[in-house]
This record gives structure tokens, C-alpha cells and sequence, in this order.
């Protein structure tokens, strides 16, 4: 969550850091704040409660300084208000910090410094750095900031000016991602590769443990006892424009028509038509270790755990192979037992869900193997894993996610058919998977193609207050993923339920004010839905159905809002049938106006706890 920016170098910093800024925004957008530094002029710092754009116009005219850092902030330590935004002051006004993570010895550390007659004006935990570093006496900005992080303990990725070391910016990494861009006699720093990619593309990823400096002619890297390390540039093959929305009034909207590429992507150079399976070189696996796996676990939070549910009943389904998904929020908090035969999937858009992350390291501390099927290259989770898939969906800034997940339901896919073909899979029903998932991107844009009739149907389900998504077996994780775009970009209250299980308690909320979105597959269970959805349409609840053209909803359709998606393999059932919902959630919340790119209280990626 949080976003960083840095720059020193020959510019003014301070339209360079709100551009970057307005970049990140995406990862935590309820204050903002910058700090420039001039030589001779001291700090001078800028921060309130609200967006880039308020911190834009409240900048003072001369805000100069060609060194200077910026951050945008989602608040875990004390409200949103314009003294807990960042950057944070030490006593003397000399030392300015931004700061991702949690300091976990933060309240200790802050009783200490009230013992020593330090005033701690912010409830942040950021704060008790910006004093560990004014009050140290080392020589070296390097030295101070080194012996301050010897004190914190805590998740950090942060970035340090001081007043005496005017020339410089000082970051350090540890578990929270903090990446350098290299330029031409200039020298940028932030926490996502969207806030530098329009600045260069030669880029330093900062491991854990590791401190920077930079100064307008170059970077130095070491370890936070000041010994060297080689850190060296990669400069890479990204295009700067994926990262702007383009003519796209939104990013969701840009991300789910994104959907047909993004999976060409994930497909390519991955299938095998002749043996009817997939190429997973990340994997790290060959045939015999593939073939001892004897449980699969799906690990995930939020929508990449509802997709890992979809994954983990594919994988069933096709490999043979008992699969569920568990949310990775709770997974380590009830000491699972890891099983030297069970293959670990951890599933990530951004690769740094800090719930995920600390379940891979709980499987890989107790000797489990664990994969990742991961979107951000080289993100804390894809490294923390045995080995894994890159679902190169591109860089999704839209907190609701759709691309990705449609990537990851994909990256399933892959890995079910080659867990399957090295068992009892035929080969004929491997090719007919390849077949379907090269087909999968015309059929993604022909459900996209729905989105003119979808639009009256979103907007008038966005006058309730209340909404059940439901399906049975394939088709619940789909609810739960169609409930969870709703409420997310809507505010409305929506719930996941299965279809069968609405008899047993919730049925007693459905009247007209109600309506359900109901997921009715072409499958064996069909005619057992459809007899579900009389029961609500009995109680005069208002039905949207999602479903194919061979399902007959009978007289249950003058009550429904029939949309007909096409027809692939039943295996891809589940992510074409996403798509509808996520059309559904984008209309509704834009008939509601809401801030669809930034849900309130929401966050792009959420490196806490
Ligand atoms: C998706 O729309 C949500 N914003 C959220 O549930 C997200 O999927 C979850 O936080 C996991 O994120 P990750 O894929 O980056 O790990």
C-alpha cells in the first residue's frame, strides 16, 4: 500500500514527484505529501489529508529544490489527516522520511524517544525514524540511517533527506519493494515501476537488507552495516504507454478490454498442440516430481483466492489430484500441517500481499514446495517461491482487479493440464484444453462484446441496496468473484451464496427490493439451478442470470435478465462467465459514479497484515 517517490538531479523535483505521485495513487490515495531539499535552503515540506491533485494545489509557489521525495499514503497508523501524511519530520526539522511497511517495535520506540523529551507529533509509526536518524551522531547520512533501521524492527521500503546532505537521497529495503530508475545525471527511486517508467526503463531492484544512495550522478548500493554490494541496472523491455489509461476513461475499463491480449500472453510459447499439454519451464519441475504430487494448495487472498478456487476445482477436475484453495490471510494462523507431497500454488497479482507472502514462507519454513503464479516480475512472492509462473497480464493499476485474474484462472489452466498429462489425461482431452485456450481470447472479446446490453441491467441493479451473487459448484467461486467486483467498485452490499444453499437461511431476505445474479453454467446441474431460481422468482426477487444459450430458464426468464456468453470448453466456463460480472460492477458503480479506479478504503496491493 503507500506509494514512494524520490528524485535528485538536475530539475525541480517537485512536478517530477506529483507526476510520479499521480502514478501510484492506485496504492493507497488517502493523503499525500512531498519534500524538496535545496542546498543553503533547507527542507521544505508540503502534506495534507486527500489526493495528489489537493497536495498539487496546496504546493507553496516556491517549492524549489532539485532533490526531493514524495509519498502517497494508506493509513494504518493514525487517521487520515495532514499530520500523519508523509513525509515525517524529526525535531530539528532537518531529517525528512516516506516510509512503506510497519515498524513493528514502534510503540516501544516511541516511549523511548517521550522518555528522552523527544515530541512525537504524528500517530505514525514512519515518525520514530525520522528522529532515530536526526539523533543519531554518526558522520555519514548512510551511517545515521544505518544505525536507525538497527533499532526498528518491521517491514519497511523508505526513503530519507536530510537538510546537512543536501546533495543525496538515502532508501533502504525490507519487505517492502522500493525500486531505483536510473537517467541521464539524474536519479529516480519509487515503489512501483509505474512512477519511473516514463523516466527511463534502466532500473535496480533494492533487495531485503539493502540501503542506496543516490546523488545526481549515480547510485551506490550496500547492506544495512554499510558493506558494498554490486547491484547493477537492467534495463527493461517494457512499453511506458501500457502504463497510462490512454483514451480509456478508466483503468478497469482499459484492463478488461485488456482481457483477449493479456491471455495471449499468458499462452504463449506455453502449448503443446502435438502432446495436448503445457511448457512450465518456471516450474522447476520435470515429469517424475510433477507425478509425485499428491494434494495440490491453492493460496490467495481476496479475488486471487476466489481464482484459486476456480484453479483448485480445475486441477481436481482434470488432473485427478485433490486441490482446494484457502484464504492465505488465515492459512498460517492456525499452524497447518505441510506435507512434503502436496504442491503449494501461490497466487498473486502484485506479488506482495503480505498475507500471501508470509504463507509461502510458513510452506517453505516447515519444507513444503511452494509455486507461484505471480503477475509482477521479480516481486517479493515470485522470489520467495521454489519456482513458478509469470502470467504477464501487463501492469493492472485498477484496484479491482479483472486482467489479472483472468491471467491467473489461465495460469491454472497450464498447470492442470501438465499435472494431468503426466497422469491419466488423454491426450485427446489435452488437445481439446490447448484448442479451448487458444480459442479463449476471441471468446473473451466476444464477452466483452456484451457490454452495450450489459449497461441498462447494471444500472438498474445499482439501485439496490443489496444484492446475492449466486452458482453452484464451478459456478460459486464465480458468485464470490462477481460479489466481490460489486461491492468493491459499487459500496454496494453484496454476498456470495450457493445456489443451494439458499433454502437453508438466506431465501428469508429475497423480495423485490433484492435482486440476484445468478451463475448457471451449461452443465449436469443446470435444470437443478434453474428449479433454484423459481424459488426466488416466487418471492418476487428480481433475477439476473448469467448463463449459456443451451440453458433452458424456462418461464423463470420473463423475470430475468437473460445474457448469453459463448461457448468454449466447460473447463473455461468459470473466467468467461467472470467477464459479465465484471461489465455488471463497472456499469453499476458508474451510473453510481463512484471513483471506479479507487474504491474508498481500498488498496492496489496490501503489503500489512
Ligand atoms: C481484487 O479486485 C481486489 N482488489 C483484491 O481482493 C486482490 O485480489 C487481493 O488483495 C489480492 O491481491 P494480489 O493478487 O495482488 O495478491
Amino acid at each position: 500500500m503507500c506509494g514512494i517517490v524520490g528524485y535528485v538531479g538536475g530539475q525541480q523535483a517537485a512536478p517530477l514527484l506529483l507526476e510520479g505521485l499521480g502514478r501510484l495513487e492506485h496504492r493507497g490515495y488517502d493523503s499525500a505529501g512531498l519534500a524538496v531539499l535545496s542546498s543553503g535552503k533547507g527542507l521544505k515540506v508540503t502534506k495534507l489529508a486527500g489526493r495528489v491533485r489537493a497536495l498539487e494545489a496546496a504546493l507553496p509557489k516556491r517549492f524549489g529544490g532539485k532533490v526531493g521525495i514524495g509519498h502517497t499514503r494508506w493509513a494504518t497508523h493514525g487517521p487520515a489527516n495532514d499530520v500523519n501524511a508523509h513525509p515525517h519530520l524529526d525535531a530539528t526539522g532537518q531529517v525528512a522520511v516516506v516510509h512503506n511497511g510497519i515498524i513493528d517495535n514502534a510503540a516501544a520506540l516511541r516511549a523511548e524517544l517521550a522518555d528522552e523529551g523527544v515530541e512525537l507529533v504524528s500517530d505514525t509509526d514512519t515518525e520514530v525514524v525520522a528522529h532515530l536518524v536526526g539523533r543519531s551522531d554518526a558522520d555519514t547520512l548512510e551511517a545515521k540511517v544505518s544505525a536507525a533501521l538497527r533499532r526498528v524492527e518491521g517491514t519497511y521500503g523508505l526513503a530519507v533527506l536530510h537538510a546537512g546532505f543536501p546533495d543525496r537521497i538515502v532508501v533502504a529495503r525490507n519487505g517492502s519493494p522500493l525500486i531505483i530508475g536510473v537517467g541521464d545525471k539524474e536519479m529516480h527511486v519509487a515503489s512501483d515501476l509505474a512512477a519511473l517508467v516514463r523516466y527511463t526503463t534502466t532500473v535496480v531492484h533494492l533487495a531485503d537488507g539493502e540501503m542506496a544512495t543516490l546523488t545526481a550522478t549515480g547510485y551506490s548500493t550496500y547492506r544495512e552495516d554499510l558493506s558494498a554490494t554490486d547491484r547493477r541496472a537492467d534495463t527493461l523491455d517494457i512499453d511506458p504507454a501500457s502504463y497510462d489509461a490512454g483514451e480509456h476513461e478508466s483503468f478497469m475499463r482499459k484492463e478488461m478490454l485488456e482481457q483477449p491480449e493479456a491471455v495471449e500472453r499468458t499462452i504463449r510459447g506455453r502449448l503443446d498442440e502435438r502432446f495436448g499439454t503445457s511448457h512450465l519451464g518456471g516450474l522447476d519441475m520435470d515429469a517424475r516430481d510433477l507425478r509425485a504430487v499428491r494434494r495440490v494448495k491453492v493460496l490467495g487472498c481476496g479475488s486471487a483466492y476466489y481464482v484459486g478456487q476456480m484453479g483448485a476445482q480445475l486441477i481436481e477436475e482434470l488432473a485427478r489430484v485433490p486441490a482446494d484453495a484457502e484464504a492465505a490471510s488465515e492459512f498460517r494462523y492456525r499452524n497447518p500441517i505441510i506435507e512434503p507431497d502436496t504442491l503449494y500454488v501461490a497466487v498473486s497479482q502484485s506479488g506482495e500481499t503480505v498475507d500471501t507472502l508470509l504463507a509461502v514462507q510458513e510452506v517453505r519454513r516447515k519444507g513444503g514446495r511452494c509455486i507461484g503464479l505471480v503477475n509482477v516480475v521479480g516481486s517479493a512472492i515470485a522470489r520467495e517461491c521454489d519456482g513458478g509462473v509469470y502470467l504477464h497480464a501487463g501492469p493492472e493499476v485498477a484496484v479491482a482487479s479483472t486482467k489479472a485474474l483472468t491471467t491467473m484462472y489461465v495460469g491454472f489452466a497450464l498447470l492442470a493440464l501438465q499435472l494431468g498429462r503426466v497422469r491419466d489425461m488423454s491426450i485427446a482431452d489435452g488437445k481439446r484444453l490447448v484448442a479451448g485456450l487458444q480459442r479463449l481470447p476471441a471468446d473473451l472479446e466476444e464477452a466483452l462484446a456484451l457490454e452495450d446490453e450489459l449497461v441498462p441491467v447494471a444500472e438498474r441493479l445499482a439501485r439496490a441496496e443489496s444484492l446475492f451473487f449466486v452458482g453452484r459448484v464451478c459456478g460459486f467461486p464465480v458468485a464470490r468473484e462477481g460479489a466481490q467486483k460489486f461491492k468493491e467498485v459499487t459500496y454496494r452490499h453484496a454476498e456470495a451464496y450457493q445456489t443451494s444453499e439458499l433454502k437453508h437461511g438466506p431465501l428469508a431476505l429475497i423480495d423485490k427490493t433484492v435482486p440476484t445474479v445468478a451463475i448457471v453454467p451449461e452443465d449436469e446441474l443446470a435444470d437443478r439451478n434453474v428449479g433454484a431460481l423459481h424459488e426466488i422468482a416466487a418471492r418476487k426477487g428480481p433475477l439476473v442470470v448469467v448463463t449459456h444459450p443451451g440453458v433452458d430458464l424456462g418461464d423463470v426468464a420473463d423475470r430475468t435478465i437473460r445474457i448469453d456468453v459463448p461457448r468454449n470448453e466447460p473447463e473455461l466456463d468459470p473466467i468467461l462467465l467472470t467477464v459479465p460480472l465484471q461489465l455488471l460492477a463497472y456499469h453499476a458503480a458508474r451510473h453510481l459514479e463512484r471513483d471506479i479506479d479507487k474504491p474508498r478504503n481500498l488498496a492496489k496491493s496490501v503489503t500489512v497484515e
